[in-house]
Order: C-alpha cells, then sequence, then structure tokens
C-alpha cells in the first residue's frame, strides 16, 4: 500500500488549488482532510496531487455520498449497529467509502459486508480495508450473487454480530443493499435478492441492460409501433434501458418500495448515471402493480428478469386487482 506524506499533501493544497477543485462547493471526503482513504484507494497520489481521472472519480464518489446521506443518517437513528450488504462490489469504492463515513462521520457503529464474484478484487478490498484500520466494519467475501447468503456471510465474517441463537432472524437483515454498475440482469438479481432478505434500503445503479433491447432486436418491425426505436440500434438501447428501469421501479413499488430513479453522478462524468434508491414501506403497492400491469398492456414487447423472478410473488397480488 502507498504511504501518504502528510506534509507534501498540505504542501500541495494551497488555497488557490482547493478553490480550483472544489470551489464553493461542501464535499465531505477532501484530499487534504483524508489523504489516507484517496491514496490507498488510488483516487490520489501520495504527494496530494489528483490526475484528471482521479478528480472525476473523487467528485463522483462525493456525490455519491451525498445521495446517500439522508438514508444513511436515518438509519444511523433507527439502528443501534447498521447492517450493510454490497454486491458485485468490484474494488469495493463504495463500501470503504461507506466505513470511512462510519468511523469519521457518523461515528456509529455498522457491519459492511461486501462480496465479488472475482477472488483478486476481493483480496485487494480486504488489504486495503486493513491498511486503513476499517477491518471492524469492512469485510468482502468472494461470493457470486447466486451463492450470496447474507446469513452464512454475516455469521462467518462477523461472529461477533451474530447472537448465537437467533430469535429473530428479521432484526438482523441488512439495513441497506446496494449493487452498482452490476452488469445487464446482474442488477435484477441482486434488486430480487436484496427484496427477498427484506432490506430496508436499496441503492441500485444498473449498468449495460442489454437484455430488453435484444429482445426488441427480434420483434416484427412492420407492426410494431416501436419500430423507428427497434430498428435504431442507438435508440433502441437507450430507451430499452430507459423501459428496464422503469418496470424495475414499478415492480419495486408493487412489491412495498418507495423511492425514486435518480441522476446517480454527474452526468458529465458518464452516461451510466441512474441510481435507483428506494426505502420498504409496506408488503405491497395494488397501485403501483396496476401501473405496471397498464405499462405492459400497452407495450406488451419483452420481459426482463426481474419480471421472471417476481412473478409468482405478484399474482398473489394480482388477484386482489380490481377488474377493470
Ligand atoms: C462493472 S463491475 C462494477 C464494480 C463496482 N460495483 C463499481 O461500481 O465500480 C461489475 C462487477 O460484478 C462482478 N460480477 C460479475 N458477475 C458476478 C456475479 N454473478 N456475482 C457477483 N459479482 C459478479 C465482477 O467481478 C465486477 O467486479
Amino acid at each position: 500500500m502507498k504511504t501518504v506524506d502528510k506534509t507534501l499533501v498540505n504542501r500541495y493544497w494551497s488555497e488557490d488549488r482547493k478553490f480550483q477543485l472544489i470551489g464553493k462547493k461542501k464535499l465531505l471526503l477532501l484530499p487534504w482532510e483524508s489523504p489516507e482513504v484517496l491514496v490507498t484507494m488510488d483516487l490520489m497520489n501520495p504527494e496530494g496531487s489528483l490526475t484528471r481521472s482521479q478528480t472525476k472519480k473523487l467528485l463522483q464518489v462525493n456525490h455519491m455520498l451525498q445521495l446517500l446521506r439522508p438514508t444513511l443518517d436515518a438509519l444511523t437513528k433507527q439502528f443501534p449497529l447498521v447492517r450493510i450488504a454490497e454486491a458485485a462490489a468490484g474494488n469495493s469504492y463504495v463500501s470503504l467509502i461507506l466505513a470511512w463515513y462510519f468511523k469519521n462521520i457518523a461515528k456509529h457503529p455498522a457491519m459492511i459486508l461486501s462480496s465479488d464474484s472475482n477472488p483478486k478484487v476481493v483480496e485487494q478490498s480486504n488489504d486495503r480495508a486493513k491498511a486503513l484500520g476499517f477491518s471492524d466494519i469492512l469485510r468482502t467475501a468472494v461470493a457470486p450473487l447466486h451463492d450470496f447468503s447474507w446469513e452464512s456471510l454475516s455469521q462467518s465474517l462477523f461472529p461477533e454480530h451474530w447472537p448465537e441463537e437467533v430469535k429473530d432472524p428479521k432484526k438482523l437483515r441488512p439495513n441497506l443493499f446496494l449493487a452498482l454498475h452490476a452488469c445487464d440482469s446482474l442488477s435484477c438479481r441482486a434488486i430480487h435478492h436484496a427484496m427477498q432478505l427484506k432490506a430496508d434500503h436499496l441503492a441500485i445503479a444498473p449498468c449495460c441492460q442489454a437484455e430488453l433491447a435484444a429482445q426488441w432486436k427480434e420483434l416484427d418491425t412492420k407492426t410494431n409501433p416501436l419500430r423507428v426505436i427497434c430498428e435504431n440500434p442507438n435508440l433502441r438501447r437507450s430507451t430499452a434501458a430507459d423501459f428496464t428501469d422503469a418496470i424495475r421501479l414499478l415492480l419495486l413499488r408493487s412489491l412495498g418500495y418507495e423511492g425514486e430513479a435518480i441522476e446517480f453522478v454527474p452526468s458529465e462524468h458518464t452516461p451510466k448515471n441512474r441510481l435507483l434508491l428506494v426505502e420498504r414501506k409496506r408488503q405491497f403497492d395494488l397501485k403501483s402493480l396496476r401501473s405496471y400491469l397498464d405499462l405492459k398492456t400497452s407495450l406488451p414487447f419483452g420481459q426482463i428478469e426481474l419480471e421472471r423472478l417476481t412473478g409468482k410473488e405478484l399474482e398473489i397480488y394480482r388477484e386482489r386487482l380490481d377488474p377493470i
């Protein structure tokens, strides 16, 4: 791990440079205040300088933190120990930042169980957590999503937070479940998994949703009212991605979550900038189920993984809908 030279960092960050970086914005994670975490995550050079791409990433990470802050603060008030799961975490940037947040800003107990299918990134994330002194809060496991068991992983990774006798497993559920840029239908599977765990909040940043676009490509374009979109690869990709997220949001709402699709990072940084941020409020919502069914009636083209995964569950609630 790279070590920080604080004297050089302080010398580098003159008032002029600080102003150039943030202007009058208030960022939570600042290079001159928290150099260790940024250097360890390769988001800053050891003497304090930032490349263009590190600057971009630093602003993105801060934006993400601002978006999640109301959720984190609510969880801190509600739970003596905040339990967080991240799936398909890659380098665990967000988990590391959340660990930093709980240690330095919230100063509140938390356990963050991060996971990915790739052993290399998992090892790196554990090394980084160790180097930063975050291992008491953040531990990362090799776990492909189909094999991700919150219960057995938290039991083995955080035995200190797992009671000998579990009286009410619901109380040990994740309070926040994150999956950022899990490719294509992996986002659907992450959403479904989090819903099954009854996670209190979900933060899902979808990525390269090709599933619906591939089905639209095969449609008979003579009779299809969406033909201009289906025939044009660029429009097909972006419109299908919007529909995919609209369907995900309606299914989440139908099954009791409230929330919106919001901008995830400033749009000048990346086109993949949507975050579905939702909170579990009830068991189901018939109005949203009706909206979902209306959407499917007017545009009955294709199906996404989350529809297949939630199909049976929704069937029960469909029976409660008034006939039109
Ligand atoms: C595009 S990266 C996103 C990483 C990180 N969440 C981010 O936003 O920077 C997708 C990650 O998903 C992981 N992945 C791919 N298939 C997976 C699966 N079935 N289960 C869990 N993780 C998977 C990959 O190893 C990779 O780290």
